[in-house]
């Protein structure tokens, strides 16, 4: 057990301990992180590649660190993932995360990494957080994508003009040789028609329809036919019971991209609130993809719960 005094003015943390974990402590401190990271906790005898600290006081654990590294390999430096910082409210302020993030920084330099990242989004967390990365020496964190929220409660609520009567002005002047259809009526010759069409564009290679197929969602992933050519699509996922996320949204260029895919967009949500209502809606748009960070702010926001920013923090560590 390693310990780690605490700055002085901190009455209450100064009996804190900073403890480098082992899967024994993972079932205390497992409620110190999202679901999705306990195996990590309990893996921790077996996997040296994980690393996880603890923070204590009097015994109770207020605090967990959770970092992976990249597996050894002589082509690539190796490096770290701060997956999960977490200091409980009432401990806060105590300068606890900034301990937890140090001693998880001296751990993976110790194992050899040499570039550590950290993924976050906005949240009324973040300014803390971002304090400790300058004290710490981190490079200044970039945006990486917005990542929005809807309900189908508040499309329905905004004010006028909202997107059913958006929808209707695009659809009127839709010409007649563009339909939709549904994504799971997509036949093998299409199929094999767009994969072959992927290969020489990169643009569709990065919106591309067909990953993670078992989680498409039949409601609302949807194609554009032109001409019986298939020039877009929106593909969607279920992620939760109540919460659809809206992955790859791509319209062919030659073809005005930003109004084919916003009407793709906007119908694919017209679906889920006529069919799916009292659920909610999630998707992410890449920073650097500018005309739809702009539709999202000029457009969309009046149909979103909450929009928040991704952002990617790193420190070269050795
Ligand atoms: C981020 C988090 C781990 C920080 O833990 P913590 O124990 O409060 O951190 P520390 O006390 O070491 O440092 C926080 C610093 O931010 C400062 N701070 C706190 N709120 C702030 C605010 N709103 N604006 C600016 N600075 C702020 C504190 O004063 C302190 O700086 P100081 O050391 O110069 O006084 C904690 O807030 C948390 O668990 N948040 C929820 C999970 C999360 O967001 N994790 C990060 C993404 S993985």
């Amino acid at each position: 057990m390693n310990y780690s005094p605490l700055r002085s003015s901190a009455t209450a943390a100064q009996s804190a301990q900073i403890i480098d974990l082992s899967a024994n402590q993972a079932s205390v401190y497992e409620a110190l992180t999202y679901p999705h990271f306990a195996p990590l906790l309990h893996s921790l005898a077996e996997n040296a590649n994980v690393v996880a600290v603890g923070a204590e006081v009097e015994g109770v654990p207020v605090g967990l660190a959770i970092a992976c590294l990249n597996r050894p390999d002589d082509a690539m430096p190796r490096q770290g993932q701060v997956l999960s910082l977490f200091v409980t409210p009432d401990h806060r302020n105590r300068g606890l995360g900034r301990l937890l993030l140090t001693h998880l920084e001296t751990e993976l330099g110790d194992r050899g990494c040499q570039q550590l990242e950290i993924r976050y989004l906005s949240s009324p967390q973040s300014p803390a957080l971002e304090r400790i990365l300058v004290q710490q020496q981190w490079f200044a964190p970039q945006a990486t994508a917005l990542v929005c929220y809807a309900s189908t409660d508040r499309v329905r609520q905004a004010p006028p003009p909202h997107l059913v009567d958006y929808l209707g002005r695009w659809l009127d002047r839709l010409p007649a040789h563009y339909q939709f259809f549904l994504w799971t009526e997509l036949t093998p010759a299409e199929r094999t028609d767009l994969e072959q069409r992927m290969q020489g564009d990169g643009l569709m290679q990065r919106f591309n329809p067909f990953l993670d197929a078992d989680r498409l969602e039949p409601l609302n992933s949807l194609g554009l036919h032109c001409d019986n050519r298939i020039i877009g699509w929106v593909i969607t996922y279920r992620i939760a019971a109540d919460t659809i996320r809206y992955t790859q949204m791509y319209v062919d260029p030659a073809s005005q991209p930003l109004s084919r895919s916003t009407l793709l967009l906007a119908k694919a949500i017209q679906l889920q609130v006529e069919q799916l209502p009292h659920t909610k809606g999630t998707f992410r748009v890449d920073i650097d993809n500018t005309p739809m960070v702009r539709f999202v702010h000029r457009r969309l926001k009046p149909y979103l719960d909450e929009v928040r920013t991704a952002y990617c923090a790193i420190k070269i560590l050795q």
